[in-house]
């Protein structure tokens, strides 16, 4: 395995977050409704490593160093598991466990329609980020993970609805969105200048 120490610091960075949420509710530093702020952190997490997941190309491409790749499926598997922590802790906080109130609660926040489709399109790209799917899936394997062209703008519309009047924020994340699916378009991948070291070719999924 290539670039071990690299991908356990990334392993350490990415999981410690949500101990530490857990750990700020825990001890009341996280105000009057933990829950909600739980449920926003993962959500906005799941977000920022989606975005992460999909620079590690560019980046490979811009520094040469090998090191982007070895964390890429890493981060992609990140992004699902906040994601799956994210509705679990709706579930828990906010829904209460109350399935009955389910109907109610989408009526009253239809984006959640929205999330849970961008979730499920992760899932996909989950169970099928391993070699075994590669190789079986041929060709179909890139269509599949091209997914990620519909999966970040559903989140980024799932973030807008509930944002709505503070824009700013969201405004960045939809900015870094947009530069980084407009890369992965192959004419454009190419031409990134490499920067720094020798580097291999990438194939943008
Ligand atoms: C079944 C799946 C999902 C459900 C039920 C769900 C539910 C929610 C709810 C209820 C909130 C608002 C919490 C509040 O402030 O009242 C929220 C916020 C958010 N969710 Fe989701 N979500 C889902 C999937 C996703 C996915 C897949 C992503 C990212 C790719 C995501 C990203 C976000 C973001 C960025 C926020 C805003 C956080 C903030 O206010 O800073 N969600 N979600």
């Amino acid at each position: 395995m290539r670039h071990p120490y690299w991908r356990l610091l990334v392993f350490v960075l990415v999981a410690v977050w949500p101990l530490y949420w857990l750990y700020q509710a825990w001890s009341f530093a996280l105000g009057p409704d933990p829950g909600k702020v739980l449920v926003e952190r993962l959500g906005l997490g799941a977000l920022i490593l989606l975005l992460i997941t999909l620079s590690m190309t560019p980046l490979q491409k811009l520094s040469g160093w090998s090191g982007w790749m070895a964390v890429r499926r890493q981060l992609g598997l990140w992004c699902f598991a906040y994601g799956v922590l994210h509705l679990a802790a709706y579930a828990v906080f906010i829904l209460g466990l109350d399935w009955s109130q389910l109907a109610v609660e989408l009526r009253k926040r239809p984006y959640i329609i929205v999330g849970a489709v961008a979730l499920f399109g992760l899932l996909l790209l989950a169970v099928t980020s391993n070699r075994y799917s590669q190789r079986r899936l041929g060709k179909s394997w890139k269509k599949l993970h091209r997914l990620i062209y519909l999966i970040l703008p559903l989140g980024l519309l799932h973030m807008l609805w509930i944002v709505r009047a503070d824009l700013q924020e969201w405004a960045i994340y939809a900015a870094l969105g947009a530069v980084l699916l407009v890369l992965r378009i192959p004419a454009l991948m190419r031409r990134i200048p490499r920067i720094g070291g020798a580097g291999q070719k990438v194939q943008p999924k």
